[in-house]
């Protein structure tokens, strides 16, 4: 069982996206996947109604998740850690204790586009046209990461 956690800032936007989107794609006995914020803005709440409709567009409920706040915890908790951008990179970077936390967190579109380095974009003030362009840049990334899982690569 892979165990990954998917990490964003306010847990209402992307990473409820690439929870769901991950979960949809996997074989619920081979990955087990959560997400969480580095910040604790929205704390209990459900994603943000744009994250939702754009999933349930696709096929795809996340009115299941709540917001929640990284902890440290996790680190164990955890095999990959994906965070959405360089900024959550940063922040969990700090919070890490040791090197074995630290080579677990990945900037998801790495997958996608190895070492380039590239942010999912923040799609909080951005109209439906940016969930979409999230939602695409999560679906592409989070098969990448199924494959590797199925072909044993991680
Ligand atoms: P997320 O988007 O990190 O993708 O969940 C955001 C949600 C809320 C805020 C910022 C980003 N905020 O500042 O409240």
């Amino acid at each position: 069982m892979t165990k990954i956690l998917m990490v964003c800032l306010g847990n209402i936007c992307r990473s409820p996206l690439a929870e769901g989107i991950l979960s949809s794609l996997s074989n619920q006995k081979k990955i087990f996947v959560d997400s969480a914020g580095t910040s604790a803005y929205h704390v209990g709440e459900l994603p943000d109604v744009r994250s939702i409709e754009i999933a349930k567009i696709n096929g795809i409920d996340i009115t299941n998740q709540r917001s929640r706040q990284f902890k440290i915890k996790d680190f164990d908790n955890f095999d990959l850690i994906y965070v959405m951008d360089k900024s959550n990179f940063k922040n969990l970077r700090k919070l890490a204790r040791n090197n074995n936390d630290i080579i677990k967190i990945k900037l998801i579109l790495n997958e996608l586009y190895p070492t380039q380095n590239l942010d999912v974009p923040d799609p909080y003030y951005s109209g439906d046209n940016g969930f979409r362009d999230v939602f695409k840049m999560l679906k592409n990334s989070c098969e990448i990461i199924i494959y590797n899982i199925n072909e044993n690569k991680r």
